[in-house]
């Protein structure tokens, strides 16, 4: 919360106008009401922008190889318990990274509870892995998809699998040159994994080279629409730029209740998010922002899914956010017009990212 309040008021000094010189034509020290011209309109979006940091990992000379064994298992179905899945079947470029169903569908065409998120950056996230921040590391939320229903192995039959993997030939000079032999373990694949989703870094889009001073890169509407994030729609309180989540900035992330799956519900029906993580209700139904880079190619929205529309997520974080008992208190309507709207939306695919490669599998 310190964090929060101190990037809020940092933002708020930032967009503080510059006073009008004192004084004028008259010269009489006295600044003379109605004399001074009008300072001129302040325009966030014209303004100095935050670009994105390099991402620094410690040293590790077999990094590279880690990564291209990470890259290949990350796409490949044979990880999964019936072979039903990749990890990279519900983290889809078509989807922004994200999954296509509103609720992810796991292996036995089992629901899971949540909407597959955006992976674009994970790397730099510190801790607080999910919408609700319960894995610590990279390779523990890796693991836990693994075994978990994501790809449906279990726990207790991971060794297992990653022995069948490991006999796949084409995977042994694989990890012989990750990890020095060619035995394959639980440990390794995540290891593998981790590193390959830390190469998942979005920094070119049409916003970062604006930042960096190419006024061509944004259009006049995605201009007006990075006015009305920064500004009156107050969107960058939360998320931040340049991750465009404040989460990625704070360790073990930053969770908010924005009234998302609470409308109609008994309060016993509904996902408590954060709340199972540390016990505190003042996270009940809060979930981690999620950072906004590629959120145009990423519907359906929110954790639930249950918004299918990006001008209909932006319009109900903007004007709509659902009244409940714990509802941030950011999160009132900014009474934005629909012209705002339309600019705020334009700006949304200024996060465009990339797409992410297939390898040839082993
Ligand atoms: C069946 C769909 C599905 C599959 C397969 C899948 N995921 Fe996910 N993934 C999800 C869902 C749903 C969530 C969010 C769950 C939650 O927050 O409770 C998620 C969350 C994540 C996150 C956390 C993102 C964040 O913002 O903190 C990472 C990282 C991730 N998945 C990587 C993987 C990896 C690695 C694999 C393969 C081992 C994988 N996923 C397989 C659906 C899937
Ligand atoms: C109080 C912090 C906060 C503010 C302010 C805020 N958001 Fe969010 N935003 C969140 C959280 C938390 C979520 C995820 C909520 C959930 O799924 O339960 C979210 C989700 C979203 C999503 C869906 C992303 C996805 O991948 O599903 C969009 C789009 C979005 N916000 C846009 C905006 C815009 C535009 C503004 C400004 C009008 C804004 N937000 C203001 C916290 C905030």
């Amino acid at each position: 919360m310190t964090v929060l309040a101190l990037a809020i008021a940092a933002s708020v000094a930032a967009c503080k106008k510059k006073e009008a010189p004192a004084g004028g034509a008259t010269g009489t020290g006295t600044a003379g009401a109605g004399t001074a011209a009008p300072p001129p309109v302040t325009r966030p979006s014209q303004g100095a922008l935050q670009a994105m940091p390099a991402l620094t990992l410690p040293d590790d000379p077999a990094r590279d190889a880690k990564i291209a064994l990470g890259h290949a298992l990350f796409f490949d179905k044979r990880l999964s318990v019936d072979g039903s899945r990749s990890c990279y079947s519900c983290h889809m470029n078509e989807n922004g990274s994200g999954g296509a169903d509103p609720i992810a569908i796991g292996p036995g065409d089992k629901k899971l509870t949540r909407h597959s998120p955006v992976l674009w950056n994970i790397g730099y996230q510190k801790g607080g892995f999910y919408w609700d921040g319960r894995a610590a590391t990279l390779e523990e939320q890796a693991t836990a998809a693994w075994a978990g229903g994501n790809l449906g192995v279990g726990k207790d039959n991971l060794g297992a699998k990653a022995a069948e993997v490991g006999k796949i030939a084409g995977y042994q000079p694989l990890f012989q040159a990750a990890y020095g032999d060619a035995a394959a373990s639980p440990d390794r694949i995540a290891g593998a994994l981790a590193a390959y989703m830390r190469t998942m870094v979005c920094a070119d889009t049409a916003y970062d080279r604006f930042a960096k001073g190419d006024k061509a890169a944004l259009t006049e509407a995605q201009q007006r629409g990075l006015d009305v994030f920064l500004g009156k729609g107050q969107c960058s309180a939360c998320h931040t730029p340049p991750h465009f989540s404040i989460a990625m900035q704070v360790e073990g992330g930053v969770y908010f209740n924005a009234g998302i799956g609470t409308a109609g519900k008994a309060e016993q029906d509904v996902d408590v998010g954060r709340q199972a993580v540390t016990g505190n209700p003042s996270d009940w139904a809060a979930f981690k922002v999620p950072t906004l880079r590629n959120v145009a190619r990423s519907a359906p929205y929110f954790h639930d899914g249950s918004i299918a529309t990006l001008a209909e997520a932006v319009a109900y974080m903007a004007n709509g956010a659902q009244a409940n008992k714990n509802l941030s208190a950011l999160l009132g309507s900014k009474n934005l017009t629909a012209a705002e709207l339309a600019d705020l939306v334009a700006f949304m695919s200024a996060l465009d990212c990339g797409d992410l490669t297939e390898p040839t599998l082993p």
